[in-house]
């Protein structure tokens, strides 16, 4: 992966500083890189420049045009993505809007075909397709280390954030869902989903999402705002071994485990879990780099707006509940 100080010293902003986005002020700040900071909230944006002072602190969207900010990080809730992702790209701005891209597929197709038009790059925060160990995790799928992967789960449990405008499969899901369809390769067959409504009539807490994928790979993603602890775990079972890793702890574990049928007798052959090292520095800068470089190189970013899209038709057809769903190709 590029270095970032390998990278021309273009200005990125922040717009939106509240918790996630302090997250890339920080980052941004670390990588000398941080140009503006704007949110429409007074409190807000005097605490974030205390992160990086001296930065500039806009008051309003316009002052972007030609003011020297070449990308900037949308980090405001969902409901505003779209807005402000066309009034940006508008004053001359590439964007990296934080996940979900849009709360409905018709709007981040909108977003798209702008950017398009445009020539803007548009970018997609679904951090952990750049966290190293989950890269690893799947350089091992690739490399045959767990043979055909054939059924794939991923858990991200946590006590809050307990958002109004958008419910747990539009707040946590996007993240599994990218790395379910990274790992199948492509759109599954089929979605469903069951949810349960514990706190909100019609805004699921805890949703359970089954994803059937052409071939064998089937896989199903358990996200909850609701649950006691925070728990975030990314599991691929294949026919010759299973990989897993704990996103809280840090661990990414290789097991060789096999079983064999003999006589219709099932024998276990049990082997010592292998942890696996993976490159050092944080999926935040990963994607922050990887935006920086797609605004000068031009490239399209890992994850990019097609990705942004593929995510939201799997919640779409997930949020309507109504059974599977089949999902075809655009
Ligand atoms: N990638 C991740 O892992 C991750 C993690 C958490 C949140 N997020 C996403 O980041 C976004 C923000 O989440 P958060 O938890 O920081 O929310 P938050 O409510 O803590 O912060 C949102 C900020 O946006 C500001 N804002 C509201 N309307 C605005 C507007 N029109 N223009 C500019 N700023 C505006 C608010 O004043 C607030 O400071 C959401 O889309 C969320 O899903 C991503």
């Amino acid at each position: 992966m590029t270095e970032v100080g390998d990278l021309p010293a273009i200005g990125i902003g922040v717009v939106g500083c509240g918790d996630w986005g302090r997250n890339h002020i920080r980052t941004l700040a670390g990588m000398g890189r941080l140009a503006w900071l704007y949110d429409p909230d007074p409190a807000r944006l005097a605490a974030a420049a205390q992160l990086a002072p001296g930065v500039r602190q806009g008051r309003a969207l316009d002052e972007l045009l030609d003011n020297g900010v070449a990308g900037v990080v949308i980090a405001s809730p969902a409901v505003t993505h779209r807005h402000l992702a066309e009034q940006i790209m508008g004053y001359g701005c590439d964007v990296l809007v934080e996940k979900p891209l849009a709360l409905s597929v018709a709007e981040a197709r909108t977003i798209a075909r702008l950017a398009a038009d445009l020539g803007r790059v548009l970018m997609v925060g679904h951090v952990l397709e750049y966290h190293p160990g989950l890269l690893r995790a799947f350089t091992l799928v690739a490399e045959g280390a767990i043979g055909e992967p054939r059924y794939a789960y991923s858990n991200r449990l946590n006590f809050g954030k307990v958002r109004t405008e958008e419910s747990i499969l539009w707040s946590f899901a996007p993240h599994d869902i990218a790395l379910m369809l990274r790992l199948g390769g492509r759109l599954p067959v089929t979605v469903s989903a069951e949810s349960a409504a514990l706190l909100r009539a019609g805004m699921p807490d805890v949703t359970v999402t089954h994803l059937d994928f052409p071939g064998r790979l089937r896989a199903h993603i358990f996200v909850s705002w609701l649950h006691p602890f925070k728990e975030q775990r990314f599991v691929v079972v294949g026919s010759e071994g299973t990989i897993t890793f704990d996103g809280v702890g840090g661990d990414l574990v290789l097991h060789r485990q096999s079983v064999a049928f003999e006589g219709g007798v099932a024998t276990l052959a049990a082997a010592p879990a292998e942890k696996v090292p993976f490159a050092t520095g944080s999926a935040l800068g990963n994607e922050l780099t990887d935006f920086i470089e797609c605004i000068v190189t031009r490239r399209r970013p890992v994850a990019d707006a097609a990705s942004g899209i593929e995510v939201l038709r799997v919640i779409e057809a997930c949020a309507t509940n109504s059974g599977p769903t089949i999902l075809t190709a655009d």
